[in-house]
């Protein structure tokens, strides 16, 4: 299964009628089994490829194609989550046909088992992630999307949080996308960083991990990054004297 990206433009007309740029020069392809993760500013228009990317957004230039009965699973900047729905109905609502041993593994692993009766306003900002995740999950994905799943969250449970997606993503062969700023979770998860400048988003680096999530190790990690930065630094004075 493979997804194929061509995003040559995308503008958005603001208040006063003038059209911006936000997406221009976005070309990669990526295959079952691969987790990419996007790098770059705050508005440089993430959410708005990520929308493109699972046909949620049709006004753009360029083409998209993805898997035929591709199923997706995505996690937005904000969980989402119907209030008047408890965390267990959430979750049926996006996967009415899983099955109870499915559902109760994924409440385990995502430690939600005392909080499935409960109401999206009583969970905690990190809770309400842990079902927004579990609903995408439950689906049974090709295509995982994760937009910043553990912005806002404190150290230790975006630790925590971020093995347990490792976990689940080594867990079913996809193509999952995940956004962050955080350059941990780009190392830790990813099996492809790419580097995206300030709007309009363009790829400044396509640079892969080669070793394998479990096996890396802390000074691993450190070497990656370094080589990320490092990249990353040639990429945007490459691109501020072009
Ligand atoms: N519906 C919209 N109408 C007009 N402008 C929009 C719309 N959605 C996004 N934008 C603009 O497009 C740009 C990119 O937005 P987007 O949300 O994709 O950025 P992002 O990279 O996800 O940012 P962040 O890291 O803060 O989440 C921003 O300047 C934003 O203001
Ligand atoms: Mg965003």
């Amino acid at each position: 299964m493979q997804l194929d990206v061509d995003i040559t433009g995308k503008t958005f007309q603001n208040a006063a009628g003038e059209r911006h740029e936000v997406l221009t020069g976005l070309k990669f392809s990526l295959q079952s089994g691969q987790v990419a993760v996007f790098f770059g500013p705050s508005g440089c228009g993430k959410s708005t490829m990520l929308r493109i990317l699972l046909g949620l957004d049709h006004d753009f230039q360029g083409h998209v194609t993805r898997p035929a009965k591709a199923r997706a699973g995505m996690v937005f900047q904000e969980p989402r989550l119907l209030p008047w729905r408890s965390v267990e109905e959430n979750v049926r609502l996006a996967a009415p046909d899983i099955d109870e041993t499915k559902l109760s593994a994924l409440f385990k692993l995502l430690e939600l088992d005392a909080h499935r009766s409960h109401y999206p306003g009583e969970l905690s900002l990190g809770l309400a992630r842990r079902v927004a995740l579990a609903r995408a999950f439950a689906v049974e994905p090709d295509i995982l999307v994760l937009d910043e799943p553990l912005a806002s969250l404190d150290d230790a449970l975006a630790n925590r949080l971020r093995e347990e997606i490792a976990m689940l993503v080594s867990s079913r062969t996809m193509i999952t996308l995940l956004v962050t700023h955080n350059l941990d979770d780009a190392v830790r998860l990813a099996d492809r960083v790419f580097l995206l400048s300030a709007r309009p988003a363009r790829i400044l680096a396509d640079l892969p991990v080669r070793t394998p999530r479990h096996a890396r190790g802390d000074a691993e990690i450190a070497a990656i990054k370094a080589s990320i930065l490092r990249r990353a630094s040639i990429a945007v004075a490459d691109r501020s004297v072009s």
